[in-house]
């Protein structure tokens, strides 16, 4: 470590070597700013979580040093993806350094077939029942257009497997009890004083004056179902992801 560092003092001997090196005072200041502030949706070693795999060495935001600078300061609008306006010209500059040297190692394979995932998504599957991608789908669920961009393998991965592990935002399972004794579990699609809107495991909307409701309760629990790794065969697993990383989004 210490020895890296000194041979890249000598700056010609850093910008000479290809691939560049592992570690530098920059990238080692980045990994401690990445940590706190990154590491929650991007994962301790940038290789996803919440948030995409960073590891990848390319980027639906943009591939030059510039492109990454801006995703830093300005998010990416109408995604998870804060902006950190509040940080300096170096603290990004290390940050981007960070990212290129954990970019360095060999990106995981993606095993599966995304022809066959898509059609296992669509039929055996009955995925579009409750998510949309393009135009097409439900709506009980997360728009996955842009879940291969948005999303790090691992946790689609788990989403598919352990629905209940991690409940997107904004997707937390939702019963309310009318004052008629009707129960419905869905998904709110808006809440405020006097309104509750709902839309349920049929994809039936519903919509609540408060005063017809005597009871409402949030569960951290999926309406997704749980059973799609007995459903699925590993092979048909493996397909359904190469399915899902293929989605970025449309043009
Ligand atoms: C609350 C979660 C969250 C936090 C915190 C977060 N990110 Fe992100 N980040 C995301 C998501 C989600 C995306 C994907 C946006 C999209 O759909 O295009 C993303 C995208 C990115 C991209 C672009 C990836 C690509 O392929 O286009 C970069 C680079 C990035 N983040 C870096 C960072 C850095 C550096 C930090 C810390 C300073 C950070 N992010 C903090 C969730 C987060
Ligand atoms: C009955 C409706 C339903 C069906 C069928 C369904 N899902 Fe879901 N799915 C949901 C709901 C609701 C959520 C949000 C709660 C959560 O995080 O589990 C979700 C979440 C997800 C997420 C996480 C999305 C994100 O961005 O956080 C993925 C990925 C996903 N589903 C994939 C699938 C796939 C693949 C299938 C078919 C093999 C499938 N789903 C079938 C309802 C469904």
């Amino acid at each position: 470590m210490r020895f890296l560092i000194s041979l890249c003092a000598s700056a010609f001997l850093c910008a000479a070597q290809t691939p560049p090196p592992a570690a530098t005072q920059a990238s080692e200041n980045g990994r401690v700013v990445f940590r706190i502030y990154c590491a929650p949706c991007h994962g301790i070693h940038a290789q996803g979580g919440r948030g995409p795999d960073l590891t990848r060495g390319t980027y639906a935001a943009g591939d030059t040093d510039a492109d990454l600078h801006r995703t830093i300061v300005s998010g990416v609008t109408g995604t998870e993806m804060p902006g950190f306006p509040d940080f300096s010209q170096n603290i990004v500059g290390d940050l981007v350094a960070y990212i290129r040297s954990a970019a360095q190692r060999e990106p995981p394979q993606i095993k599966g077939s995304f022809k066959d995932g898509e059609a296992l998504f669509w039929a055996k599957g009955g995925c579009g029942a409750c998510h949309k991608i393009g135009s097409k789908g439900g709506t009980l669920g997360p728009d996955l257009t842009r879940a291969g961009r948005q999303r790090s393998y691992a946790y689609l991965l788990e989403s598919v497997v352990h629905p209940d592990a991690d409940i997107s935002p904004g997707f937390e399972t939702i019963t309310v009890v009318t004052r008629d004794g009707k129960k419905i579990v869905g998904v709110h699609r808006g809440y405020d004083n006097f309104n509750a809107l709902l839309v349920d495991q049929a994809g039936k909307f519903y919509s609540f004056d408060k005063n017809e409701v005597t009871s409402a309760k949030q569960e951290y629990r999926s309406l997704m179902p749980g059973t799609y790794a007995k459903l699925f065969s590993p092979a048909e697993l493996d397909d359904v992801l190469a399915y899902l990383m293929t989605l970025k989004g449309v043009q």
